[in-house]
């Protein structure tokens, strides 16, 4: 980077990490140096997030995030190493140095240039006789050219070299093509080829209009049904929405959630201007806060399936922790908005996001609504459900009012149910501590004892080690884009395994823990194979590898000293059984 590192240093004197973050999060002081708040980047009720005064940097115990203030400010602001250093100047009153034209600043910007051509590329396909076939697509799927036009879709023909080759001539070189996300490298080593081929091309736009990647739809059946641009240095997915750009010049006042983006452009075409979807994870923290700018209230329109409705379920917690008001549409009749408006039309829509419930009576009414409530029995288990709703309810009004409305429903009195409110509640809290407590304790001194052989130095990343090579071993297809390596590890053992695993996928060669045992001892490859043998999600693959990694990462960059750790364990034991503090109290 080409900010000189005397230009950081006083940066980060004249933004106290303290009262940067205090200005995002409400922090208190506790036993020892730190200050611990509620975790800005993962949900959570009791406070795990802790800021270091001292070392100048935060951490959370709970999703392992860490850093520098200038760290934290490109996590919390959705910005580039660069746009956070001139934020934080900004904010100190700081002369940005000379050389700010730096090196990576420009690097992006090619490629977000490359990504516009791109897209030009694609939308000038669809109007070519070769994109007859995409242009028979759309209109099966019933999509306006004004949607086609706003949306700025296109075709990525059926070939190997016709963007490469168009995108060269303007002068990107191979390397951008790669580090965009569009081309991958030629096995024989030589030259670069298409990576999107005979797709419908969904460009995705961040709020200032830079085109930061693709969504390639199949033209029909076949997998993958979507394609999506890899991570790349201006394409992060799960920091982005899918037409967050147009939605947020809507003047619906709240944003419409959906899951996919065909529903998206179906909404806008039908004249609900403020859906958004997004792109395929489940809503993330950094997605909501992205929300949370341009709207107060998000309706979430979710598929109506199981898949859809525990999506909506997590996104609800996440929305409402930043106290966004969430309301959730009850669909019926259709799979999902797209094809309940082919169905019914706008109007039908219209009346569902006019009766769209709050979040909490669209939770109670879908945990009751499995019972029948003539029958004693079924009465009680739902009543259990509904009291262990209302009893996660932060608000003690909001409890009190919908313990009554479930007595009335269910016709008993209602001190009986917010009695259960309560004593549910104080479970609730009690079991939430020792799960924290065991987390600690695990994350501190796990595996300390399980085996001898191996023992870890850093148990946290170990995990998040063991769970890099689990995927990569399961699926070589994942290393495309892994940003890892062997140093990177803990774990001399794991990274020398990473190293080997490597090299193997790059030379085409199968991978099986027969082959791989030669380079290790037994007792090695007795570990080893423990390790691979555990359950993996692999359909959530390349979610899980990017988690993994970031906690590898973290753990590498944190400072954090075991009397850290020493500290917030007291802390928590002060707070729970009243001692532990230093003042003897
Ligand atoms: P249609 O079925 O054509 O209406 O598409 P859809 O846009 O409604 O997609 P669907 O409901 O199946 O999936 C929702 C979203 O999940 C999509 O818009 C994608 O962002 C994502 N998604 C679906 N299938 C895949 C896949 O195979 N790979 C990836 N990476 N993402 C997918
Ligand atoms: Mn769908």
């Amino acid at each position: 980077m080409a900010f000189p590192e005397s230009f950081l240093q006083e940066l980060a004197d004249r933004n106290d990490i303290a009262d940067v973050v205090g200005s995002y999060v409400r922090l208190t002081k506790r036993s020892g140096a730190n200050l611990f708040g509620l975790c800005p980047f993962h949900s959570e009720k009791t406070p795990s997030f802790s800021v270091s005064p001292d070392k100048q940097i935060y951490h959370c115990f709970g999703c392992g995030k860490g850093g520098s203030v200038i760290n934290f400010i490109m996590e919390i602001e959705n910005l580039s190493f660069p746009d956070a250093v001139e934020f934080l100047a900004r904010r100190c009153g700081m002369e940005l140095p000379d050389e700010k034209e730096d090196e990576g600043r420009k690097k992006r910007e090619r490629l977000l240039s490359l990504n516009r051509d791109a897209a030009r590329f694609f939308h000038e396909k669809l109007k070519e006789p070769g994109g007859a076939v995409a242009r028979e697509y759309i209109a099966k799927r019933g999509l306006s050219p004004t949607v086609v036009k706003n949306f700025g879709l296109g075709f990525a023909p059926e070939s190997w070299y016709e963007l490469t080759n168009a995108m060269k001539a303007k002068g990107y070189t191979d390397f951008e093509l790669v580090n965009a996300g569009l081309a991958n490298s030629n096995k024989s080593g030589k030259g670069v080829h298409d990576i999107f081929r005979s797709r419908l091309m969904f460009p995705i736009i961040d709020v200032r209009g830079n085109v930061l990647g693709f969504s390639g739809r199949i033209l029909g059946d076949g997998e993958p049904k979507y394609l999506n641009t890899r991570e790349t240095p201006v394409f992060n997915k799960s920091r982005n929405l899918f037409a967050l750009n147009l939605a947020k010049k809507s003047k619906n006042g709240y944003i419409l959630l959906a899951e996919g983006n065909i529903d998206v452009v179906s909404l806008h075409q039908s004249g609900f201007d403020s859906a958004v979807a997004s792109l395929g994870t489940s809503l993330t923290p950094e997605q909501a806060r992205l929300i949370s700018r341009y709207a107060n209230e998000v309706v979430i329109a979710y598929d109506n399936d199981a898949a859809g409705q525990k999506a909506a379920q997590r996104a609800i917690g996440i929305l409402e922790n930043l106290d966004l008001k969430v309301k959730v549409l009850r669909m019926s009749g259709a799979k999902d908005p797209d094809e309940f408006i082919k169905l019914k039309g706008a109007d039908a829509f219209k009346n569902l996001l006019e009766q769209s419930e709050n979040h909490v009576e669209y939770r109670l009414q879908s945990a009751m609504s499995k019972y029948n409530l003539s029958i004693d029995e079924e009465k009680v288990a739902a009543l259990k459900d509904a009291v262990n709703i209302i009893a996660s309810l932060p608000n003690a009004v909001e409890r009190e009012v919908y313990s009554m409305r479930v007595a009335e429903k269910c016709s008993v009195s209602k001190d009986v149910v917010i009695g259960e409110v309560v004593r549910a509640r104080k479970k609730k809290i009690y079991y939430t501590k020792m799960q924290q407590e065991k987390e600690l304790l695990r994350s501190t001194n796990s595996s300390r004892a399980k085996n001898k052989a191996v023992s870890y130095e850093n148990p946290r990343s170990a995990l998040a080690e063991e769970g890099v090579i689990r995927l990569l071993y399961l699926d070589s297809g994942l290393f495309s884009g892994v940003e890892i390596s062997p140093e990177d590890f803990s774990s001399p053992l794991l990274g020398r395994f990473f190293e080997i695993l490597k090299e193997k996928t790059d030379a085409h060669l199968p991978l099986s823990m027969a082959s791989l045992s030669a380079n290790f001892s037994p007792e090695e490859t007795d570990h080893l194979t423990g390790i691979l043998q555990k359950p993996e999600v692999l359909s959530k693959g390349q979610q899980a590898l990017g988690d993994y990694i970031n906690i590898i990462k973290t753990e590498k960059q944190s400072a954090f000293a075991e009397d850290d750790l020493r500290a917030y364990a007291q802390m928590r034991n002060k707070k729970e059984k009243g001692y532990g503090g230093q003042n003897g109290c």
